[in-house]
Parts: C-alpha cells; structure tokens; sequence
C-alpha cells in the first residue's frame, strides 16, 4: 500500500493527504508539517482572539445602551403615557373633534375689502358659534383667488361636514366644487356665484345682482325727469367692482342696458376699482387730473366704498356732489354710512344688498341634516334708499 513517490511514509497519519501533495523530500515535508501546525495554532488563537472581542465588544456596547439609550426611552415612553393620559381625561372634553357633536363647517371668504364685508364676515362668526353647534372653520381668502381655491382643497382634506363658499371671482372653480362633492361635502355656494353646473353644489344664496343695476337707472331715470332734464345729454361716470365677480358682472349689466335704453345718457368713463375705498378714490383723483371727462353729471358706483372714495377725490378737487350740488352720485349696499351720507345731502341713493345671509345659510345645513331637500337658489330682499326717505329708515340698519 506504499505509495510511490514518498519516501518517509509515517504510517497513514491524519496529515496524509497534505504530505502526498508535498515536494516529495524528507526535508520539504518536515517543514511543511511544522508551519501547518503552526498556522493552526495561530488560526485558533485569532479564533479566540475574535470571539474574545466580540463577546467583550457586545459587553460594552450593552452597557453603553443601558447606561444611556435605555433611560432616555423609559422617559420618552413613560411621558407619552402620561401625556396621552391627561389628553383622554380632559382633552377629548374640551377640544372640539369628530365627536363632539358639533357640525363643522369650512367658510371661504373673499377678504376685507368693504364694510358691507365685515358686516357679512360678523354676521357668520356670530350664526355659526359652538354654543349653537357648530364648529366654524373660518378662512380669509385675502383677495386671491388662489388663496381660495387652495383653502378649498384644505377643508375636504378637513373632512368638515360643509363648506360655505364666497367666491371671488366665478371662474375657475370646477376642479375644487368637484372634488369637494367627489369628496361627499355639500357646497353652499353664497354671495357671489361660481361658474359650474348646479348639479355640483348644494344651493346659491345672494342677491340679484342685475336687479339692483336695473333699480339703480330706475331710479336715475325718475329722479332727472322730475329735475326735468329727461331729454338733457346725460354723462355718466361708471366705477366698477372687482372684474369677474358676479356682483360687479350683474350690476354692470343692469347698469349698461338701462343705458342703452337711454339714447341721451353716455357712459363717458367706465373702469374697475375693486370695491374698495382707496382704489376708489385713486380711480377718481386720476379721471381728475387727466381732464381728459370734462363734463361728470352722474357717478353711479358698484359699492358704497367706492364712492366713499370717490367723495374724496372730489372733496380734494372741489367739485360739489350730491343733492345739493353739480354730481348726481349713486351707490349700492346700503350701508348704515350711506345713510348718513344722503342725510348729509352728499348721496342721492343706494342700492340695497344685504350681507346678512348666515341665517338662510343655516337653514339650508339644518335642512340638509334633517335629511329634506333644500331649493338651488334663495335670493334677499333687498330695496333701494334715497336722500329723501334716508331719515325713516337709519335707525334699523343693522350694518
Ligand atoms: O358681493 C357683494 C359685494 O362685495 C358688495 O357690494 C361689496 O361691497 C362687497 O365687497
């Protein structure tokens, strides 16, 4: 059983195989047993090394997490708890959430740019309080009608039970009326309109806006053929609202075919002021200085602020207005100032239109949620107030 080739068989140690793959020499095969032997030792000292390490590396490391990790843990566990603890005891009482059996209701206003504004703005913060059960998300929509849409988008992701919405401007509402109603949130749709199909919202409450245009030259007319002027060549200011606002739309369309119907009566300058006081008058002081209107016999403005701001202007210019003076000056909202102003011989008339429409506004929600049908438009009374009857009526105005 001598192998060839190997001359110092030792007898079939456990080393065999390795000498068999050896030089062949006595010598050569010594030396090779020798580091084989050698390299185990060092391997099982690595080996042990190793396991040494890790064992003490893992003893260390445990130490570390119990002196420092694990005490922060405890505290930030033991703290959740308790502040969890003192949540559910007295926080679910007080903090207005899902069960707290309020209706919460998202409302998105146009912003402050008129007092009829914040008459409007009051009259909701005092309908919708939580003493009469609701929860009233209330967001300003600062004049953007970004700002409103986004706010829009924030209430569905709310999840309020309603959302009142005072647009800005008509258009660019499908995507967010839709998502709201995909979204199952009834819409109510107030003051000024949106242009979608009805289908998408719950009901439109306001005014009608060309009405009050019509009423305006209504009264225009009757007032110059009693001055006796019916047939005078009539030049007509027009200060408009905010541009694609239904408000500023129908009262400038009322406005435009009272006009048309008029072939004495001449717009001689027509242009958008917001609805605001300032850009009132800024519009005003500007249609002064160019000159380029020399004749002004009717200012007839889209709000009362507007013309506010226009009495300045001509204050400042010394042009006299109103009942008493050269410019027959007419306004719309009827606000308690505008009372004054007629008393004051400075306003010959103002169109009513209320800000008052909470109320109609929650009675569509109570409707809703008594599980009856609500009607697709509720429009105000609404009437219009001269320098001649301002007297009888200031005392009821609630705005
Ligand atoms: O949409 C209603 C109009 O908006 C009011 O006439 C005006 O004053 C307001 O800002």
């Amino acid at each position: 059983d001598h192998p060839a080739g190997n001359q110092e068989y030792d007898g079939g140690s456990s080393l065999d195989a390795y000498q068999w793959s050896g030089s062949g020499s006595t010598q050569g095969s010594c030396k090779t047993q020798f580091s084989f032997i050698m390299e185990i030792i060092f391997i099982g000292i690595a080996v042990i090394l190793g396991i040494w390490l890790l064992f003490h590396a893992a003893i260390y490391l445990w130490v570390l997490f119990e002196e420092y990790v694990l005490p922060i843990l405890i505290f930030c566990g033991v703290g959740s708890f308790f502040f969890w603890l003192i949540f559910w005891i007295f926080g679910i009482k007080e903090t207005p959430g899902y069960n707290d059996g309020l209706i919460r209701v998202g409302m998105i206003q146009t912003g402050k740019e008129s007092d009829w504004r914040d008459a409007n703005t009051n009259d909701y913060l005092n309908t919708f309080t939580k003493e009469r059960g609701y929860d009233l998300i209330y967001i300003d929509g600062n004049s953007s009608s970004e700002r409103q849409v986004k706010a829009m988008y924030d209430l569905i992701q709310q999840k309020v039970d309603y959302i009142i919405l005072q647009p800005i401007v008509e258009t660019g509402w499908e995507d967010a009326i839709h998502a709201a109603k995909e979204a199952g949130i009834p819409v109510i749709v107030a003051d000024r309109k949106i242009a979608v199909d009805e289908t998408e919202y719950v009901s439109w409450i306001g005014s009608d806006f060309e009405e009050e245009g019509r009423k305006a030259v209504t009264w225009l007319d009757q007032y110059l053929t009693e001055q006796g002027r019916e047939n005078e060549t009539i030049h007509i200011v027009l200060l408009e609202g905010t541009e694609g606002a239904t408000a500023a739309i129908g009262r400038t369309n009322g406005i435009l075919h009272g006009v048309e119907e008029h072939p004495n009566w001449t717009i001689v300058d027509r242009g958008c002021a917001n609805f605001t006081q300032g850009e009132g008058q800024t519009y005003m002081e500007n249609l002064l200085s160019e000159g380029t209107v020399k004749d002004i016999d009717v200012i007839i403005s889209e709000n009362d602020n507007m013309i506010f701001g226009a009495m300045k202007a001509l204050d400042r210019n010394g042009k006299s207005y109103g009942p008493e003076g050269d410019i027959i000056m007419i306004s719309f909202d009827a606000l308690h100032e505008s009372f004054e102003n007629m008393m004051a011989g400075k306003l010959h008339a103002t169109v009513e239109c209320n800000p008052l429409l909470a109320s109609t506004v929650e009675t569509v929600i109570e409707e809703l949620e008594a599980g009856r049908e609500v009607d697709k438009i509720y429009n105000t009374e609404e009437n219009i107030y001269t320098y001649e009857n301002a007297a009888d009526y200031i005392d009821q105005r609630k705005y």
